[in-house]
């Protein structure tokens, strides 16, 4: 993967999210982990490298996929339909079963004829162990098990690239520990992820590379390791070991 930033900016009217992000990735990411003090841009990030939207100024650009002021709408959602994506709280529908939750994107979105799409999902569900879990709707399911469910939607499609934002938030430590093997699989046959969290103790155990931001701006990125254990600026020092210290 292949990640360059040019003078990211996001401003939602007067207020801003992103100041100006410059960053030069390149080889083998694995995985991405963006870390940093709520409110510091991890999520508009993650919206605007999911093409979700475009920036105010300056470019992101995503092996070939650049986006930009000028890129338009559809453009946006054809990147948009490439990637898997999964939003912090479970945003699966509600009145559907685990199995339609992948399969109607499957067909709606990608194309992909009913048999097939079934046959995928179950796929998806088995491979989480969630297949017991097909027919149940959302309700019925455990918060870590709707979250899987999600990431199985997520990565029903094969994307290029799997972008997750703060998936264990909502999670206990029990289920948190679910979502991370889940992620851990995906890791290890090769998929490509771009996640945000607040928990250090995931962002350590399935970071490649990590990306500290705060106040709209990298603070710091390196490799996941060094980072934790030698943070180089001060608040990337500062905000680690105010979070490590809870843990
Ligand atoms: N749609 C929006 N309209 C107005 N302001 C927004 C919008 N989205 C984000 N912001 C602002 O942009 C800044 C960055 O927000 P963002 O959600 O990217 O932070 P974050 O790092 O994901 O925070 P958290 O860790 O709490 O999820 C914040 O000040 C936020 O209030
Ligand atoms: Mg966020």
């Amino acid at each position: 993967m292949q990640l360059k930033l040019e003078g990211l900016q996001k401003r939602y009217g007067e207020q801003w999210a992103l100041r100006g992000l410059d960053l030069d990735l390149d080889g083998d990411l694995g995985s991405l982990v963006l870390i940093g003090p709520s409110g510091g841009g991890k999520s508009t990030l993650l919206r605007i490298l999911g093409s979700l939207e475009t920036p105010t100024a300056g470019t992101a650009t995503l092996d070939s996929q650049r986006n930009a002021p000028d890129v338009d709408e559809r453009s946006l959602r054809a990147v948009r339909r490439a990637h898997g994506y999964l939003f912090q709280s479970f945003n699966l529908f509600p009145h559907l079963s685990a199995l339609e939750n992948i399969t109607l994107p499957l067909e709606k979105v990608h194309g992909r004829d009913h048999d097939e799409a079934k046959e995928r999902a179950f796929g998806c569900l088995d491979r989480f162990q969630l297949a017991e879990h097909a027919h149940k709707r959302p309700a019925e399911l455990s918060g870590g098990q709707q979250q899987r469910v999600g990431i199985a939607r997520a990565i029903a499609h094969e994307p290029r690239l799997l972008i997750l934002d703060e998936p264990t938030s909502a999670l206990d430590p029990e289920m948190t520990a679910e979502v991370l093997e889940v992620i851990r699989q995906l890791r290890e046959s090769g998929q490509e992820i771009i996640l945000s969290t607040h928990e250090m103790g995931f962002a350590r155990a399935v970071a490649d590379h990590v990306l500290f931001l705060a106040d709209g701006q990298v603070g710091e990125h390196g490799d996941g390791a060094h980072v934790f254990e030698q943070p180089a600026t001060e608040a990337a020092q500062r905000f680690l070991s105010k979070v490590m210290h809870y843990r």
